[in-house]
């Protein structure tokens, strides 16, 4: 069932037509609701699970056509393991149930029931979210479809509950999540030649919409305050950088902001010290560290989040040409500090030295997150699996394990030390912007904290995780808006009020 969804509620019942799916444990139980949805066709599960093995694992399915007893034309048993589902698992058991719908079915009912009982409606939420992300799909530049293939219709996904009112509810708070999820999905996948700097500015004003204040700084204006680390990096580019600033206010008046800063290189060529031409087209993506910020900001207006946040946003492109900075260069940032430039393919830290030193002396925000795909180094040591975190503060690497557990958009805490930060004094200017081979990501990260003074920091190295990413439950798509659930969680759980 690929395309857009639209999801509903409903009490739990037996659908009419369609496909349907129910939820079994390892022992190949029932919820009561589920139970009586079925009623003869429930004594199905056993014998049908017997002869094809199936077992109730953790994500295994069983798939019955034309059931007996059931109008439905399709009955679907999911596998929830052994024990009760944990709360990172609600949001995959809906993207796995989303998985066996086949294509051409054009409605489906999921009941949300476990042998334990009815799923409340947080987890409920879970599941739909699971359903529509797993749906996503960006083909908005394909004209033709494959022969057989037909228009993906706008399937209708009804959820059996316990309280319609009640998950409708929460679906409405945790749809606004999964809006900004899909918008930083859909930046990533853009083409470089559509989503430069000034477009993706444009994009990020349309924020004002959900009631977002967008702010957009050109290069004169950039020039003035002094930006000569960022605008070093756009300088070899047609194409002019761009400084987004979206302001939420939905907390008290005058609490210090969360402030939210990504990475935006809407093409990566590295420059003058230029990359192989093997894989260059991913370079698309490194502007995710923003997309993620975009799809943030979203999130949090459209759900009203209590809460005062900023997010910016280094828009650039790091092209060669006669015009482009040079390795040997030295830039006078923002913050005051100069920068030799060893490496130009090592730009993204240029971009977020100048954005976080901004973000920090205009908002005094509470805390800054910098969202960034920084460095290569991060895939080598960590893959796919967990964004790498870095920290100047105990509480706030804390919360971001916690939400990042329960969100399943991991992260895994690395080093800063003073010995690592020695790696990248410079001979000729206060900082140069590589330290060698070894320890890259960390380096990387060294190089960021010299802008961020004694603000709680974290910086996430998302470079391994936002794109490319192996498809998982909840994500088919190159682009996998990793981070909005992250920091939407951490928000709701750690400052709201
Ligand atoms: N955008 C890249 C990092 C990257 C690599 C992101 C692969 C996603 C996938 C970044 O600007 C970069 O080029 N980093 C260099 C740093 C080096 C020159 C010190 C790298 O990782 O090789
Ligand atoms: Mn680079
Ligand atoms: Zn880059």
């Amino acid at each position: 069932m690929p395309g857009a969804v639209k999801i509903a509620f409903a009490p739990f019942a037996a659908p009419a037509k369609g496909v349907l799916v129910v939820f079994t444990d390892e022992q190949l139980r029932l919820g009561e609701a589920s139970r009586a949805a079925l009623g003869r066709a429930g004594d199905l599960l056993a014998r049908a699970g017997k002869a094809e093995r199936f077992a109730g694992k953790m994500g295994s399915s069983l798939d019955l056509v034309a059931p007996a007893h059931l109008k439905a034309a399709r009955l679907i048993f999911i596998g929830t393991g052994k024990d009760e589902p944990k709360s990172s698992d609600f949001i995959k058991l809906g993207g796995i149930a989303m998985g066996k719908i086949p294509p051409s079915a054009s409605e489906a009912t999921i009941l949300a029931d476990l042998p334990g009982g009815a799923m409340s409606p947080e987890q409920v939420s879970e599941i739909a979210l699971g359903a529509t992300l797993r749906a996503y799909s960006f083909d908005r530049y394909k004209t033709k479809r494959k022969e057989g293939e037909e228009e993906p219709a706008k399937a209708k996904v009804t959820i059996g509950v316990a309280d319609a009112a009640a998950a409708r509810r929460a679906w409405q708070r945790r749809n606004a999540t999964g809006e900004g999820v899909t918008l930083a999905r859909d930046l990533v996948n853009e083409p470089p030649n559509v989503l430069y700097p000034e477009e993706f500015a444009r994009r990020a004003s349309a924020l004002k919409k959900t009631g977002v204040a967008v702010e957009v700084l050109d290069v004169k204006a950039m020039r003035r305050l002094g930006m000569n680390a960022l605008l070093g990096v756009g300088r070899g580019s047609a194409r002019q950088s761009r400084l987004v600033v979206m302001r939420w206010n939905g907390g008290k008046r005058g609490q210090p902001p969360l402030a939210f800063i990504g990475k935006g290189v809407t093409f990566d060529t590295g420059g003058i010290s230029i990359k192989p031409a093997a894989g260059m087209e991913d370079m698309k993506g490194d502007m995710a560290g923003a997309a993620c910020v975009v799809g943030l900001m979203h999130a949090l207006a459209a759900r009203k989040a209590k809460v005062n946040a900023i997010g910016a946003i280094g828009l650039v492109e790091n092209m060669p040409s006669g015009e482009a900075q040079r390795p040997g260069d030295i830039v006078t940032s923002m913050s005051g500090q100069t920068i030799e430039i060893i490496n130009t393919d090592a730009e993204g830290r240029l971009v977020l030295a100048d954005v976080l030193h901004y973000v920090n002396t205009r908002f005094k925000p509470k805390l800054m997150i910098n969202l960034a795909t920084l460095t290569g180094a991060i895939l080598v040591a960590l893959g796919n699996e967990h964004a790498g975190m870095f920290s100047n503060d105990e509480t706030l690497a804390e919360r971001l394990t916690k939400a990042g557990q329960e969100t399943a958009e991991k992260v895994w805490r690395m080093p800063l030390a003073p010995e690592y930060d020695k790696l990248i004094d410079s001979k000729f200017a206060d900082v140069k912007n590589t330290g060698g081979r070894n320890a890259g990501s960390i380096t990387a990260a060294q190089f960021l904290q010299r802008f961020v003074d004694k603000t709680p920091w974290a910086h996430l190295d998302i470079a391994g995780t936002s794109m490319g990413s192996p498809q998982s439950d909840v994500n088919r798509s190159w682009g996998s808006g990793w981070g909005v659930r992250l920091l939407d969680r951490l928000v709701a759980e750690n400052y709201e009020n």
